[in-house]
């Protein structure tokens, strides 16, 4: 059985958009919020990354998943599977696999801001598991998270686990490494007063490693990741009747060692002018001028289990791939 709530207030897109554009297309140096990539075109442009050779995170975090989702099932006695930021939920079904066998899973609560991705993902889901109930959640983790309390305004609380046992609460991907350090701060605490005794987040966290193979990753020969960085501008005229011309920015990745990030920017290849009418705005760029529009963080084991204790979570168990290149932990409330 599937469900889809929609739980983002009426014109929360549109508005937090707008928003966003307004701040950071006027902040210097410029910037967007990474979330904003990822309507229909983006869900599926994001899908084609995961599949480039230079792409190593999908393929090593789904290779700890095969080696490791039995423990995790052992260790959770989940009853109910949430996944934040799910996209297409592919590696999710090694998790919903062991935790089936485990014999505890009733409830599976995907939840993303993107509808297209998260419909697919549940219905396919929801084919391929009959008698598993699906019940998506179209929201925005930095508004809500889909656990617990209800949403402003909604009434509904999909992922509360009323009656479906301990929550296992997932954020795969490296997700988490798409927000700034303070954000990481917060989301963290807010997963944290969300969880319940007996519940556990897993967390899948991108590991520092040779920048060579970071830049590869992010800037693949075939052109599919710079399409995915100018697919905001996409957006931005779709949404916003902006007229970015997208050949007129040149896709940049950097590795920023200082900060262990890499960041993909788009670089105005010719001093221009742009229109946003809905957001208010008339931007100007110089020729060689960059918008940022994502950070990527890369972890360490220390650091990934130091923010966890920050915010009230301690790690209990921690796997890599063979080569060390991602690392996904699972972790429980310190004090639960
Ligand atoms: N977890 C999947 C997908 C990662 S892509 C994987 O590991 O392959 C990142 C996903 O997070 C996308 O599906 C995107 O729509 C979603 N996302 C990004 N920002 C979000 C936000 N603020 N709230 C909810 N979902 C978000
Ligand atoms: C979703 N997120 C973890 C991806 C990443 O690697 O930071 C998004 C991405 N950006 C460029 N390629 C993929």
């Amino acid at each position: 059985m599937i469900t889809i709530d929609n739980l983002l207030p009426a014109g929360f897109r549109e508005s937090s958009l707008r928003s966003d554009v307004a701040t950071g297309l006027t902040a210097t140096p410029k910037w967007l919020p990474p979330k904003w990539f990822y309507d229909a075109e983006g869900s599926a442009l994001f899908e084609k990354i995961t599949e480039l050779p230079e792409y190593y995170p999908t393929r090593a975090e789904r290779a700890i998943l095969r080696a490791a989702s039995g423990q995790i099932a052992v260790a959770s006695r989940a009853g109910t599977l949430v996944e934040l930021g799910s996209g297409s939920s592919e590696k999710t079904r090694l998790l919903l696999d062991a935790l089936l066998a485990g014999g505890t899973l009733l409830r599976y609560v995907p939840v993303d801001v993107s509808e297209s991705a998260l419909r697919a993902a549940g219905s396919a889901v929801d084919s391929e598991y009959p008698g598993l109930d699906v019940r998506g959640v179209v929201a925005d983790f930095d508004a809500y998270l889909g656990l617990g309390a209800s949403a402003p305004g909604s009434g509904a609380s999909p992922g509360s686990g009323d009656g479906a046992g301990p929550r296992l609460v997932a954020f795969l991907g490296s997700t988490i490494g798409n927000m700034m350090p303070a954000e990481r701060a917060v989301f963290l605490s807010r997963v944290r007063s969300a969880l319940r005794p007996g519940d556990a987040f897993l967390l899948g966290t991108d590991l520092v490693k040779d920048p060579s193979v970071l830049i590869a990753a992010y800037d693949d020969p075939s052109g599919v990741t710079a399409a995915f960085n100018k697919n905001v501008l996409s957006v931005l005229n779709a949404s916003l009747g902006a007229d970015f011309v997208l050949d007129a920015f040149d896709h940049v990745a950097v590795w920023d060692a200082e900060a262990e990030w890499m960041e993909m920017r788009l670089r105005s290849a010719v001093a221009q002018r742009v229109r946003v009418p809905g957001a208010g705005l008339t931007v100007s760029f110089e020729a060689g001028e960059d918008i940022r529009t994502e950070v990527s963080a890369k972890f360490r084991r220390d650091g990934v289990a130091a923010e966890l204790a920050a915010a009230g979570l301690e790690m209990r168990s921690w796997w890599t791939d063979a080569a060390c290149r991602f690392g996904l932990s699972l972790s429980v409330p310190s004090d639960g």
